[in-house]
């Protein structure tokens, strides 16, 4: 059964966005609804390609198929050439069309591939992965990091349709089905407190083949997450709001090495920071810090991180100076409502980075 959720309006058309268990079984009908008729060329994560090709398969017959790594290392320009070079050899024409099925790693770098391969062929999403269903699927952002640093190169292109089936979620690992929801909390904690109450009732139960049970929380995050990007495509100032835990998060990831900490991880933790952050702001009550705080846990998602506090605010401190001005915070004024603040004073930044990390 799908949710048919909506149709995000972004970079002059209309994409579609199904979600729910076997929301696969409808992208035929949403290709050519949106009025694509040509070949789809597949490039699918090696591991999600053997652990679901006969569901792509059944959906969409003999189509061509290229199997890649979805690791981050991998996320890379070369990664993409493989794609176009696979893409000449095959005589993939402007009217064809870029499949990406994977997590957020294949969704990315895909989507930069179908965005520059004859500038711009048609590109359908099927994120396998929560992260990838919830957000990197949706809103249009493509590309792939350079050595230098992480997204340097890439482009807005938006897809032709998403299509997020839940049923392909059932072969992640606990970690990572639990990172992903990471961003569903995120999601609720700044947008929708209805959507955090519901991940409250159900989150010390839901694991990843609960494909009925995630349809609803899928579909919502994709919803407001679509909503944020019809009011601001380019980040200039809603979307930004997506960014809570983040730039904590993304500082703790900059420290620990590779594979030690996931996104979904950092972004719990930074989340724990930002709420503090809130509270010392008089924005946010203790209760509300609370409640974050247990249904992290409840998530299985880490609320500390160990990290020396020094080094973080380091980081943070050049993160502001590459950005040329004051560091600005995604904050919660309450569960379901978030604010974009550059006044934050260093002491209270100092205090939130020691409250999250553990010796
Ligand atoms: N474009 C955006 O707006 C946006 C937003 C958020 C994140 N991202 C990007 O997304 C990436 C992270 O995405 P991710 O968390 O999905 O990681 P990922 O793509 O690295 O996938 C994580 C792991 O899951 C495996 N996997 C994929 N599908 C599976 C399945 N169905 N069952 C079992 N294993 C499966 C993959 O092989 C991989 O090892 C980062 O590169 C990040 O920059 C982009
Ligand atoms: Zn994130």
């Amino acid at each position: 059964m799908t949710l048919a959720t909506r149709s995000l309006r972004a970079g002059g058309r209309e994409v579609p966005l199904l979600a729910g268990p076997g929301a696969l079984t409808d992208l035929p009908r949403a290709l050519s609804a949106s009025g694509f008729e040509g070949r789809l060329f597949v490039v699918g994560d090696q591991y999600a390609l053997d652990l679901h090709r006969s569901a792509l398969q059944s959906v969409l017959g003999a189509a061509p198929v290229l199997s890649i790594s979805g690791r981050e290392e991998d996320k890379t320009l070369e990664s993409v050439a493989r794609v176009w070079d696979w893409l000449v050899e095959g005589g993939a024409q402007r009217r064809d069309g870029l499949l990406a099925f994977g997590g957020g790693v294949v969704c990315d770098l895909v989507g930069f591939a179908a965005a520059s391969y004859l500038r711009g062929v048609g590109l359908v999403n099927v994120p396998t992965t929560l992260l990838a269903q919830v957000d990197a699927s949706v809103g249009g952002k493509t590309g792939v990091n350079h050595a230098r640093g992480k997204n340097l190169i890439g482009a807005f292109y938006q897809p032709l349709c998403v299509v997020a089936d839940t049923s392909l979620l059932a072969t992640l690992s606990p970690r990572a089905f639990a990172a992903g929801m990471a961003e569903v909390a995120k999601i609720g904690m700044i947008l929708d407190a209805r959507l955090f109450e519901h991940l409250e009732q159900v989150a010390d139960r839901l694991g990843p083949a609960d494909a009925d049970a995630l349809a609803p929380l899928v579909a919502r995050s994709i919803e407001l997450k679509a909503d944020v990007v019809e009011r601001d495509e380019r980040e200039s100032g809603d979307r930004m709001l997506l960014n809570y835990g983040h730039t904590v998060g993304h500082a703790l990831e900059a420290g620990a090495g590779y594979g030690t900490l996931l996104h979904g991880e950092a972004v719990s933790v930074g989340m724990q920071a930002a709420a503090k952050i809130s509270q010392r702001m008089d924005m946010l009550g203790w209760e509300a810090v609370e409640r974050q705080a247990a249904l992290l846990a409840a998530l299985h998602l880490p609320l500390g991180w160990r990290a020396n506090p020094d080094e973080i605010l380091a980081r943070l401190s050049l993160d502001k100076k590459r950005a040329g001005s004051r560091q600005r915070w995604v904050l919660a004024e309450r569960i379901g409502a978030g604010r974009i603040r550059d006044d934050v004073p260093a002491d209270v930044v100092r205090e939130a980075v020691s409250s999250i990390t553990l010796r």
